[in-house]
């Protein structure tokens, strides 16, 4: 459950951490954030447009009293949102995330989305203040190769981690082969596809066999292709079943038959078609 991923800058990254888009500032994101790092997680996945930094920060807080943990065990990601990109609106929206999170510095930092024409000038900001020490990795979300292709001709710090959406039915491999080859690391968002995977026929086939449920098989999956995976789930069982993954593992016959679902299906909204 703490197997972790060595990034282009030396740093270790879980595998596995607890995506937290749509869990709800206060009660609801504290008690899920709490239970995961009870069951093990070793990493958080939020953003400054999820609303809920102040509660990830208070479940970060207790967890690491209540379980003796420290900082430095909890890899802690965020994200500048979109209306604030721009070199110094990016480092006014990091200075909000430290406080609003409570910590002194952040694991990884992301630009959210490719902002078309202000990216560049926000990667600038990310790179201070990595160089100041501030955020041990940066990163970028929601970029195609085109996007990196644009960002590489002045960046001084190649992105650690490119977060994306990334499941069965949308298996992006030109873009996971592109960044394999970058060293940059592919992190999948709603890798259960907002959930509405787990019904597929043929995962249910799969994850019989295995005794597991299509979740873990999808998450499993996620691993085996050399993907950092963020399940989102806001249930202490399901938090805890997701986790529940390294225990097995795939074969190749059954690799490519999940392979075999992709359809190019996105849930979320296009990088390419987004309404900035
Ligand atoms: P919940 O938070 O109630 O568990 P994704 O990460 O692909 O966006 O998927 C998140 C969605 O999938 C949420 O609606 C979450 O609901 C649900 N979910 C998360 N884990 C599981 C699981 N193991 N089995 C079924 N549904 C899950």
């Amino acid at each position: 459950l703490q197997d972790t991923v060595t990034l282009n800058n030396g740093v270790k990254m879980p595998w596995l951490g607890l995506g937290v888009y749509k869990a709800q500032e206060g009660d609801e994101v504290v008690r899920a954030v709490k239970s995961a790092i009870q069951v093990g997680y070793r990493s958080i996945d939020t953003a400054a447009a999820y609303h809920n930094e102040e509660g990830v920060g208070q479940a970060i807080a207790e967890a690491i009293q209540e379980n003796g943990l420290s900082r430095e065990d909890i890899f802690v990601t965020t994200k500048v949102w979109n209306t604030m990109q721009g070199y110094e609106t990016t480092l006014e929206a990091f200075e909000t995330s430290l406080s609003k999170l409570n910590l002194d510095y952040i694991d990884l930092y992301l630009i959210h989305w490719p902002v078309g024409g202000k990216y560049k000038d926000t990667w600038r900001a990310l790179e201070k203040v990595y160089k100041e020490g501030k955020v041990r990795a940066i990163g970028v979300s929601n970029f195609n190769i085109h996007h990196l292709e644009d960002l590489l001709t002045d960046a001084e710090v190649v992105p650690a981690v490119n977060q994306v959406e990334f499941h069965p039915q949308l298996f992006q491999k030109e873009l996971l082969e592109y960044n394999h080859d970058k060293g940059i690391q592919l992190e999948a968002w709603s890798p259960l596809g907002q959930g509405k995977l787990i019904e597929d026929e043929s995962l249910k086939a799969i994850a019989a066999k295995y005794g597991k449920t299509p979740a873990q098989i999808i998450l499993r999956w996620d691993l085996q292709v050399g993907v950092i995976t963020i399940p989102k789930s806001v249930n202490e069982h399901r938090i805890a079943q997701n986790a529940d993954i390294f225990d097995f593992q795939l074969d190749g016959e059954d690799m490519a038959a999940i392979e075999a679902l992709n359809q190019n299906k996105r849930f979320g909204s296009d990088p390419d078609n987004f309404i900035f």
